[in-house]
């Protein structure tokens, strides 16, 4: 019997939340001030504006670890949430969060850009935490509630959740890729995984691709078939009876918050900001932007070689355009995060070196967290923006620099390995390996004919603008409530199988 079969269920507890989220951190960021006295800001992000509002509504409490390690603290309110801290030691916060989620799961999940490590250690810490935050779920929901996990940090917590708690209906989303199983086939825990997953009610996922991949794997390793997105499962319980619930999996591709940004992209001192930032630069005919944490499944390597072969080539100099990348500190302490900051900073240094004057640079590198405000009057000066992932869940930077382009000009540069290319259709898509092909990319977005411009950005503003992240939550929570109301044996179809023997 394995260490989640032993779960035994929790007391409804007498004071709980109808609406519970889950996730590896709280939607709050704790700054301290010159005193040494701390105070928590709300976190930004889209995820945590479309739940805001939920969590006001409907009561809600959220579920996280707060960031610090060796810290335990009391359930505190801040802003319209109730936050419940799980804690989490140095050693945990080493082989569960920097190990086990982001040097195996995260390169695992994103085509083994980076190879991932397989460490029976690291996987022992990632099933503890994943129980410490089920259980912590199963003591915080009321009776009845609905319990959201999010993404691949806790992979487990659905099962786990569902022996402690029978009553509650659970949904995971998963923000990254599913990787196709002959990748996934690689992790040594991998039918644990997706046991832990088909604990939930209803499954999202970013691409209609990764729902298939998911359902291919859970075909493969637990044996079950998926018919029209739903299948059947069933264990026993610990009085030695059977329970059975359906398990639903498709796509619902996340995005952002839209009335926030374009709030500040009409505010008067964000477009004096945008203004100035193209004058500090020496008013350069041409802006190209990239922002994103620096991490290796970004593709800033490959754009910053396209760039500088450009100017190497000619066709752009120091003096009409100029590349601002933002990269922002990301799991530093993660050998492959430290690696590609040397590389990449190598190769800005060399870049700049190079081309550089008194009067211009090439390559202005940021390694620097920026407000959001800040973010946005970026958007607004930049005239190309380059999305240069080798594989991205989704990439909502994409989709706030649409929404930030309130006079339909700019042009997105957006790799076709993003899941927001499968929405962006106008976008110059490009395939981040072939650096010709992004060279002659960028070149393109660069000379884009005004009218055709706005056409494709008019195009791509449509899109985003009706699909925000307020209606990607409540499309998942109202699915995830109709499900849930589902008897099981109407929701699974006739080819679904219910549990059975792994082909291990
Ligand atoms: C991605 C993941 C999130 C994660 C974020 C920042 O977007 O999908 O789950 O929170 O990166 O990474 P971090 O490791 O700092 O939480």
């Amino acid at each position: 019997m394995s260490a989640e079969q032993s779960l035994e269920e929790v007391a409804v507890p007498q004071e709980g939340y109808d609406f519970v989220v889950v996730s590896n951190r709280l939607p709050v960021d704790r700054d301290v001030d010159e005193n040494g006295s701390s105070s928590w800001r709300r976190s930004p992000g889209g995820l945590v504006s479309a739940l805001a509002p939920v969590m006001a509504q409907r009561d809600g409490a959220w579920v996280g670890w707060h960031g610090a390690p060796d810290e335990s603290l009391e359930p505190f309110d801040h802003d319209v949430f109730h936050l419940v801290p799980v804690s989490l030691s140095e050693t945990e916060v080493k082989r569960y969060y920097e190990g086990f989620s982001n040097a195996t799961l995260w390169p695992l999940y994103h085509d083994v850009i980076a190879s991932p490590e397989f460490h029976r250690t690291w996987w022992y810490a990632y099933r503890r935490v994943n129980e410490r935050f089920a259980r912590t779920a199963a003591e915080t929901a009321a009776e009845g509630a609905t319990v959201w996990v999010q993404d691949y940090q806790l992979q487990l917590v659905p099962r786990m959740l569902r022996r402690l708690r029978p009553d509650v209906t659970i949904g995971f989303f998963n923000h990254i890729p599913f990787p196709p199983t002959e990748i996934f086939s690689q992790l040594p825990w991998r039918r644990a995984v997706l046991e832990g997953l088909t604990g939930a009610d209803l499954i999202g996922f970013q691409r209609p691709g990764d729902a298939q991949n998911f359902q291919r794997c859970v075909r493969r390793y637990l044996g079950v078939q998926f018919t029209k997105g739903a299948a059947q499962f069933s264990e026993s319980t610990a009085e030695g009876g059977q329970t059975t619930w359906t398990v639903n999996a498709g796509s619902y591709p996340i995005s952002i918050d839209v009335d926030s940004i374009k709030e500040l992209a009409d505010d008067p001192s964000v477009r004096a900001r945008a203004r100035e930032i193209r004058e500090e630069l020496g008013n350069p005919e041409t802006i190209f932007l990239g922002v994103d944490r620096l991490d290796y499944t970004k593709g800033i390597r490959h754009r910053i070689k396209a760039y500088g072969e450009l100017l190497h080539d000619g066709r752009l100099t120091v003096e009409d355009s100029v590349l601002i990348q933002v990269a922002s500190p990301s799991r530093e302490r993660v050998d492959s995060y430290r690696h590609l900051r040397e590389l990449v900073e190598g190769m800005v240094g060399r870049i700049n070196g190079q081309y550089d004057t008194i009067s211009h640079t090439a390559i202005r590198y940021l390694h620097h967290g920026y407000p959001f405000e800040e973010m946005v009057a970026l958007y607004l000066a930049a005239d190309v923006m380059l999305v240069t992932a080798l594989r991205d869940g989704m990439n909502l930077v994409a989709k706030e620099y649409v929404a930030a382009r309130r006079d339909r000009s700019g042009a997105l540069v957006l790799s076709e390995f993003t899941g927001a290319a499968e929405q962006l259709k106008q976008a110059v898509l490009v395939n981040p390996h072939d650096i010709d092909g992004l060279k002659d990319a960028m070149m393109y977005a660069r000379d884009m004919p005004a009218t055709e411009a706005r056409k494709r950005m008019a195009s791509m503003r449509r899109q985003v603008l009706t699909h925000d992240v307020v209606d990607w939550s409540q499309r998942f929570l109202d699915d995830l409530a109709a499900h849930a109301r589902t008897a099981p044996d109407d929701a699974a179809g006739p080819g679904a199988a219910a549990d059975g023997p792994g082909h291990e």
